[in-house]
C-alpha cells in the first residue's frame, strides 16, 4: 500500500532521510518510534505531499506520489492530488476551523473536495461523530472542546474522506495525560476493526505494543530496526533501540 524506495530528503545541509526503503502492506499497522529529529514527522509530510523528496520513489496503493527521476509529482499535480486523496492525516494539533461547528469541520471537505451531496456528507459525518463519542457536541465550536474531544474530532474529519490509509503523527502528545486515553481508545478501535492502512507515530510504547503488526525504530532518517511489537519492545537486538526504550520507559 506504501512503498518509499531510495528516498532521501535534506534540509540544506541536514540530511533527513538517507536513501530510505520503507514497505508497509495493505491493511497493515505499523508504529514508527525514534528519537527527536530523526525524521519520522518528514515521511508522513512527504506522503502527505507537504514536503517533496529529493531522490527515489514513493508509491500509494500502486500508483506514484513521487518519482524523482522523472519528476512525477511536481510535474503533474493533480494527478498526484488523486493519489494523495487515498491518505488521511491526524497531526499532534488538531487544526480543526475554529469558526466551523463540529459538524461542518467533518463536512467541509467530502462537499467540497468530493463533491459528495451536503444530506449524505451530514449523514456520514454524524455516524462518525458517534463512532467517537461526540455525536452530542455537532453544534458546537471546537473552542467549546476539550483537547481530546478535538482530537477526535479530527480522526472523523480524516475519515469522512473514506482514506484507504490513515497517518497519525504524535495524536496524544499535546493532551493532558487524562485525556490521552479516549483518544486511543479511538484509534485502537480503528486498528482492530478496519482494514484501513495505518501508519502510526508514537511515543506510548504500551499502545504501539498493542496495536502495531510491525514496529519501525527509526534513527537518523533511518529504519535501524524493525519487527514485531514483541521483539521490538522485549528484545530489541540494536543498541540504539535499547538505549532510546530505556530513556522513554524512564521518563514515564
Ligand atoms: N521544513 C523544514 N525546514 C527545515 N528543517 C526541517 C523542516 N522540517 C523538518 N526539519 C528538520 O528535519 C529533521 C527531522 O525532522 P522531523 O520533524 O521529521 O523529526 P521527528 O522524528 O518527527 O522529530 P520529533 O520526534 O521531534 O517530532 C529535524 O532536524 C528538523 O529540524
Ligand atoms: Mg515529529
Amino acid at each position: 500500500m506504501i512503498s518509499f524506495a531510495g528516498v532521501g530528503k535534506s534540509f540544506g545541509d541536514n540530511h533527513v532521510l538517507r536513501e530510505l526503503d520503507l514497505d508497509v502492506a495493505a491493511g497493515e499497522k505499523v508504529s514508527i518510534i525514534g528519537p527527536s529529529g530523526s525524521g519520522k514527522t518528514t515521511i508522513l509530510r512527504l506522503l502527505m505531499t507537504l514536503e517533496q523528496p529529493d531522490s527515489g520513489l514513493v508509491e500509494v496503493d500502486g500508483e506514484l506520489l513521487w518519482d524523482c527521476r522523472n519528476d512525477v509529482g511536481a510535474a503533474d499535480t493533480r494527478r498526484q492530488a488523486a493519489v494523495r486523496r487515498k491518505i488521511g492525516m491526524v497531526f499532534q494539533h488538531f487544526n480543526l476551523f475554529p469558526h466551523m461547528t463540529v459538524l461542518n469541520n467533518v463536512t467541509l471537505s467530502p462537499i467540497q473536495v468530493l463533491g459528495m451531496p451536503r444530506e449524505e456528507a451530514e449523514q456520514r459525518a454524524v455516524d462518525l461523530l458517534q463512532m467517537v463519542g461526540l455525536e452530542k457536541h455537532l453544534g458546537h465550536k471546537p473552542g467549546q472542546l476539550s483537547g481530546g474531544q478535538q482530537q477526535r474530532v479530527a480522526i472523523a474529519r480524516a475519515l469522512a474522506m473514506r482514506p484507504k490509509v490513515m497517518l497519525f503523527d504524535e495524536v496524544t502528545s499535546a493532551l493532558d495525560p487524562e485525556l490521552i486515553g479516549e483518544v486511543l481508545a479511538v484509534i485502537r478501535d480503528l486498528a482492530h476493526t478496519t482494514a484501513m492502512t495505518m501508519l502510526l507515530v508514537t511515543h506510548e510504547m504500551r499502545f504501539a505494543e498493542e496495536i502495531s503488526d510491525r514496529v519501525l525504530m527509526f534513527d537518523s532518517g533511518a529504519v535501524i530496526e524493525s519487527g514485531p511489537p514483541s521483539t521490538i519492545f522485549e528484545n530489541p537486538q540494536h543498541e540504539r533501540t535499547q538505549r532510546f526504550l530505556k530513556a522513554v520507559l524512564e521518563r514515564k
